[in-house]
């Protein structure tokens, strides 16, 4: 089996709050196993650049805590071309590194992929407050979004209840409505209008009518981002001209992104953080860590990938000809289960909300 002497860590893509404790995990396990770590800067970036230094226990100190990424994240569309990966193979090679753990989400696992494909074993942990990664039930950073979501609404709701008024909160969430959905159910919001479901505005329009005529003075309507940036200023129109509720439109936007990493989120990150270490010095990779009824299991970066695919309706016959009749049954189960699991969560939204 391959001896591992020394291997590196990223994080990539858009930052979400964990990650930090993520980077600790795998450090303090890969030292404890007798594996020096070093730390990527910058994403791919800093792998082509050579952004790259050794990480001691102690570097990690004070990290658990923090959001963001310490190790800094980047988007690098030089690593998708042959000669920035030629450039990052070449620093592997030169400072030594074994194989590496990349932290973030589709894209940084399509990266890991192209490393691994190339001769360094990689792996990824998801990292993205999206949650929009099929293969695993949570991402990192997803529950302190939500979180920093329900604290800003709650905040929302006391000036909206003082003048009697609607707030259509934009939430992000890139393709996926799980942050919009979630935080409508634990804000006490009206409805949820997320990509995944349609919604017949005259009815929730008429929805709020009637609830204002029993008593309700403030109104929260979520809107996901995947509705794109003109859907929310529209709906927050409709409800002050059509419904007649003064309505004010808030796009929370970046700050999500940020703050002190929930427990969830801390403990979730520094457990992937550890197994991503013991799979890879097990001879694993070319692999994402994945969290499934709250197991962590390992799944393929391209059957990950083409799952994603499948969930978002994105997957072609091409794609799918190079897996087995077993993969492509089990995806589609996987995918009904992820579907079945946000159907229920929508009805529960519109069943107990006015
Ligand atoms: P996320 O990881 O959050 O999905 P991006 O989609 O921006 O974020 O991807 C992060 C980075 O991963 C990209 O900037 C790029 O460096 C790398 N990457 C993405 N797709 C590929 C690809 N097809 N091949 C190689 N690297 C990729
Ligand atoms: O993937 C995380 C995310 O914050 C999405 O919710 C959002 O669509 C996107 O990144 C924003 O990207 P940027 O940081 O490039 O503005």
């Amino acid at each position: 089996m391959r001896q591992f002497k020394r291997i590196g860590v990223l994080t990539s893509g858009g930052d979400a709050p964990g990650m930090n404790a993520a980077v600790r995990g795998v450090v303090r396990s890969a030292i404890a196993a007798g594996v020096e770590v070093l730390g990527i800067y910058h994403g791919y970036s800093g792998l082509i650049r050579g952004d790259i230094r050794p990480l001691s226990v102690r570097d990690v100190s004070n990290v658990v805590n923090k959001g963001g990424t310490f190790l800094y994240s980047d988007r690098c569309p030089e690593f998708k071309t042959p000669e920035g990966q030629k450039m990052a193979l070449d620093n592997c090679a030169k400072f030594g590194i074994d194989g590496i753990i990349a932290i973030g989400g589709d894209g940084t696992f399509r990266g890991a992929s192209v490393l691994s494909k190339l001769g360094v074993p990689t792996i990824g942990i998801p990292g993205t407050i999206d949650n929009d990664i099929t293969s695993t039930d949570y991402s990192i950073g997803f529950d302190t979004a939500m979180n920093t979501v329900i604290d800003l609404v709650d905040k929302l709701r006391d000036t909206g209840e003082s003048h009697a008024r609607c707030n259509v909160v934009e939430v992000m969430g890139r393709g996926a409505g799980d942050i919009a959905l979630q935080t409508a159910i634990a804000s006490g919001a009206t409805a949820a209008v997320i990509a995944e479901f349609e919604t017949d505005v005259d009815a929730l329009l008429k929805k709020m009518e009637n609830s204002r005529a029993i008593g309700k003075r403030n109104f929260l309507v979520f809107v996901s981002e995947a509705m794109g940036s003109d859907y929310g200023p529209m709906l927050n129109k409709r409800i002050n001209d059509e419904a007649k509720i003064d309505s004010r439109f808030v796009r929370v936007g970046h700050i999500v992104r940020g703050g002190n990493p929930s427990l969830a989120d801390r403990v979730r990150a520094s457990r992937m953080g550890v197994f991503a270490v013991n799979k890879l010095l097990e001879g694993k990779s070319d692999l994402v860590i994945c969290e499934r009824h709250g197991e962590l299991v390992t799944t393929d970066i391209r059957y990950a990938l083409t799952l994603d695919h499948l969930y978002k309706g994105t997957a072609t016959e091409e794609e799918l000809a190079t897996f087995s009749k077993e993969e492509i049954d089990s995806m589609h189960a996987h995918a009904a289960e992820r579907a079945a699991r946000m159907k229920d969560l929508h009805e529960i939204s519109e069943l107990i909300s006015l």
